[in-house]
């Protein structure tokens, strides 16, 4: 396996998630982890990742210099070529310029470059640079701008890059990268989804014993490859809880409870709770008393499903479908509690007292859609766009009624099955409506007509941290827009939103 120092979180996913693709296990650890931890894991080679900090900057984050003295080869890309230098004795100097995009790099020969042309297309995002190396490294890569984009100490098996191969624009990237691995570290390829589920299935045995297992499922990917591979692994001794709040897309329960039945998965209770969830949501318009009102809901309804229909087993666990990143993500929130998302999702209190079982804890959501492959799920399913906990309550500008609810439902329904015939669909991070409370003339027929309006939002992102919106093609709307307004009674006009985030965030409320 090999360990990647996580210098700034988005980097070093980045990484991982290439290792991983190549058919190696990667790890991320905090910068700061400490030798003894590292050593404990016996890696095959360390990577230290890019980061937003400089390393002249006061308190920048720096490793434990042990980890060069290991034997084992570390790889530094971007910041983590810096920190290399830095700590063994070279120099880094602030740029004059911010170098950011692609460059030409010429390559010397080196293990890491193995097979690469003369001449390759990088990607560099930079304002730092080397510019005296430590002592026994020798310049393996130059660019026009950036004499020491490359440089290793060949007998210690060091070396540091100062653009990214885990980008994309960085052409070949992945063959720098499976040289390291490979022909550096001599790391074998045994990280495949296809052995690794049998093993999975068998440690969640283990893990369960004897004892029953509930678990949520919300209509998300994850929490329906979860239930799915816990099924595989426990069958009987797993049962599921789907609560319909009525705030859910349309066929949506249909189709998520038809995909788990079709496994054979026979505890599966769908709870009608859309009276419960409607009367509570009445009147209510400020957007995080909605979010309270459904996440408190939405606890009752389950604990009530456990202490009355699940009564008669001996629930001991509460399966969750946290996947790598959350982990990650929750562990180092927790060092740094400015940085947790506002609208993370109430979870199941500890009054329940279940031990938590989080079976897709080890991967990447890309991971988690395979592992469904494999499993027999449905493509249509496994490759949704992400859909918020309060679901279509945010989507719904004010005041939440069974009309508005319909109308958006169904607006919602015809610009997704548009985006997916034209192909457009798996090009978009993020697609729905979102029905505006504003009422505008139109003319139908021979009819003046007052009705809602509905927005649409489309957006390309990464992470949804930020967003661009989406150039759908001018076609797609117009018939978009045609088929919403003749099909959707309640609805005359139809808005294309063009804003980037930030300033706006994704969702309206
Ligand atoms: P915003 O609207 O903050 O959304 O730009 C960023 C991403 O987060 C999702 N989102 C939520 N997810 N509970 C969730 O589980 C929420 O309350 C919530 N609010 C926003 C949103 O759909 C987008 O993907």
């Amino acid at each position: 396996m090999i360990i990647v120092l996580n210098f700034g979180s988005q980097f070093a996913h980045l990484i991982a998630r290439r290792v991983r693709e190549l058919g190696v296990r990667a790890e991320i650890l905090p910068f700061n982890a400490s030798l003894e931890q590292i050593k404990s894991l016996n890696p095959e080679g360390i990577v230290l990742s890019g980061s937003p900090a400089s390393v002249l900057g006061k308190g920048s984050p720096r490793p434990d210099r042990g980890i060069f003295n290991l034997e084992i080869p570390v790889l530094g890309i971007c910041y983590g070529e810096q920190v290399m230098a830095h700590i063994l004795g070279g120099k880094v100097k602030k740029g004059k310029n911010r170098e950011y995009g692609k460059e030409i790099l010429d390559v010397s020969s080196s293990p890491l470059f193995v097979g690469l042309k003369k001449s390759e297309i990088v990607w560099f995002s930079h304002g730092d640079q080397v510019v005296k190396m430590p002592p026994g490294f020798t310049i393996i890569a130059s660019t026009h701008g950036c004499r020491y984009a490359a440089m290793a100490n060949i007998k210690r098996n060091l070396f540091a890059i100062q653009f990214h191969p885990e980008v994309t624009h960085t052409v070949h990237g992945k063959k720098i990268l499976s040289n390291f691995l490979f022909g550096i570290c001599g790391a074998k390829k045994d990280w495949k989804l296809g052995r690794i589920l049998p093993d999975l299935e068998a440690s969640l045995r283990e893990e369960v014993g004897k004892n029953h297992v509930v678990v949520g499922i919300s209509g998300g990917v994850d929490s329906l490859v979860a239930a799915t591979l816990l099924y595989k692994a426990i069958g009987k001794q797993l049962h599921a809880v789907f609560v319909d709040t009525g705030l859910l897309r349309k066929g949506e329960v249909g189709a998520v409870s038809r995909s788990l039945r079709k496994q054979g998965f026979k505890n599966l209770h769908v709870i009608d709770a859309q009276s419960i969830f409607l009367n509570r949501l009445k009147g209510e318009v400020n957007p995080e008393e909605k979010r309270k009102i459904i996440g408190h809901t939405f606890i009752e309804v389950f604990q009530a499903t456990i202490k009355k229909e699940l009564k008669k087993y001996p629930i001991t666990f509460l399966a969750q479908g946290t996947i790598y990143p959350d982990r990650i993500e929750s562990a180092e929130a927790s060092k740094n509690a400015s940085k947790i998302k506002s609208h993370h999702n109430l979870t199941l209190p500890e009054t329940l007292s279940l031990k938590i079982l989080e079976p897709l804890k080890e991967f990447y959501k890309d991971e988690v859609r395979g592992l469904g492959v494999l499993l027999g799920l449905p493509k249509e399913l496994l490759w949704r766009h992400p859909f918020p906990g309060p679901g279509l309550a945010v989507r719904i500008v004010g005041e939440i009624t069974p009309e508005r609810l319909n109308i958006l439902r169904e607006a919602d329904a015809v610009f997704l099955s548009e985006l997916k015939s034209a192909g457009e669909y798996d090009k978009i991070w993020q697609a729905f409506a979102v029905l505006l409370p504003l009422r505008s003339v139109g003319v139908m027929g021979d009819e003046r007509t007052y009705e809602y309006m509905i927005s649409l939002r489309a957006v390309d992102s990464v992470d949804g941290m930020t967003a661009d919106w989406h150039k759908i093609p001018s076609q797609l709307l117009e018939r978009i827009s045609t088929r919403i307004v003749g099909e959707v009674r309640g609805v005359n006009r139809v808005l294309y939103d063009i804003t980037q985030k930030p300033p706006a965030t994704i969702e309206y409320e």
